[in-house]
């Protein structure tokens, strides 16, 4: 499976918030979409669920994932909310786990495939002792994860998380990522993360998208594309590297402000 934008833009009213992006993933990868507060990382993710208008081609493999019918759409694309405060129906998380797997349909009766996925769901992010619990008694790092569980028992294709780690904990941080990326993998989807985090971003991402004022400004490996000229170019911000466990990893360390405001993102865009 690939994942393929083209040209692809989103839209609010008459007004271009994401233009021209051109990216590709395949199957089993793990895609950071980064840049500054409000470079358009989330309208851009909220075009490819159908929660705004979008342009140009978003395809996977064959299918138009812009023009296709909104059901198959939703059973296509799993998305993971920046804002999961809404979430306080008053049903237990393992009822809307159950829920979650009805693709829309108004008859449907939970089965028992059902029950285990819900429940193979929860186990699989460490979550089962949330099963009884409303969501609306929940942390909204709670929530947060919860949110993922509702996302992945829907088997979706291709994964969208928007901030999905904001409201964790270190450590659950890590083991959320490191299921969505274990998930990814074995499941052979594509998950696109918006990451504010970069040190998350080069443990965890294949790929990584920076945008800035609402075009793509880089597209890469995502060792290739963190680099401190890339930071300083989009976030105005004087970083270091540091090779950490023998280079397995990057750290990113930041040293300061050079440039603020909201002309540093338009001013790094290419020409
Ligand atoms: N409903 C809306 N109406 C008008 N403009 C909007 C609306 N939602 C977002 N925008 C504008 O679109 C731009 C991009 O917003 P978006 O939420 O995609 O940014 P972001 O990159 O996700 O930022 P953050 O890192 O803060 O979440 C912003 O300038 C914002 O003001
Ligand atoms: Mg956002």
């Amino acid at each position: 499976m690939t994942l393929k934008l083209h040209d692809y833009g989103v839209s609010i009213g008459r007004k271009a918030i994401v233009r021209n992006v051109r990216i590709e993933a395949r199957a089993g990868e793990v895609l950071a979409v980064m840049g500054p507060n409000g470079a358009g990382k989330s309208t851009f993710m909220k075009g490819l669920c159908a929660l705004r208008p979008a342009s140009g081609r978003a395809t996977i493999d064959k299918t138009d994932l812009l023009s296709v019918k909104p059901a198959l759409r939703s059973r296509l694309v799993g998305y993971v909310a920046q804002d999961v405060s809404h979430l306080t129906v008053q049903l237990s998380v393992f009822e809307l786990l159950l829920l979650a797997q009805n693709g829309g349909r108004h008859s449907w009766r939970a089965t028992h495939d059902s029950f285990r996925l819900a429940e193979e769901t929860l186990e699989m992010l460490g979550l089962s002792h949330f099963a009884n619990s409303h969501p609306a008694w929940l942390s909204g790092g709670e929530r947060q994860m919860i949110s993922l569980a509702l996302a992945l028992v829907r088997k979706p294709r291709l994964l969208l998380l928007d901030e999905p780690t904001s409201a964790l904990d270190l450590a659950n941080q890590l083991q959320m990522l490191d299921a969505v990326l274990a998930y990814t993998r074995q499941h052979q989807i594509v998950t696109l993360a918006i990451l504010h985090d970069m040190n998350l971003a080069t443990r965890y991402a294949d790929s990584t998208l920076v945008l800035a004022g609402g075009a793509m400004h880089s597209f890469g490996a995502t060792r290739d594309i963190l680099t401190p000229a890339m930071i300083a170019a989009v976030y105005g911000v004087d970083c270091r590297t540091v090779d950490v466990e023998n280079g397995q990893f990057t750290a990113i360390y930041p040293l300061s402000v050079i440039a603020s405001g909201p002309t540093r993102a338009r001013d790094s865009l290419p020409s």
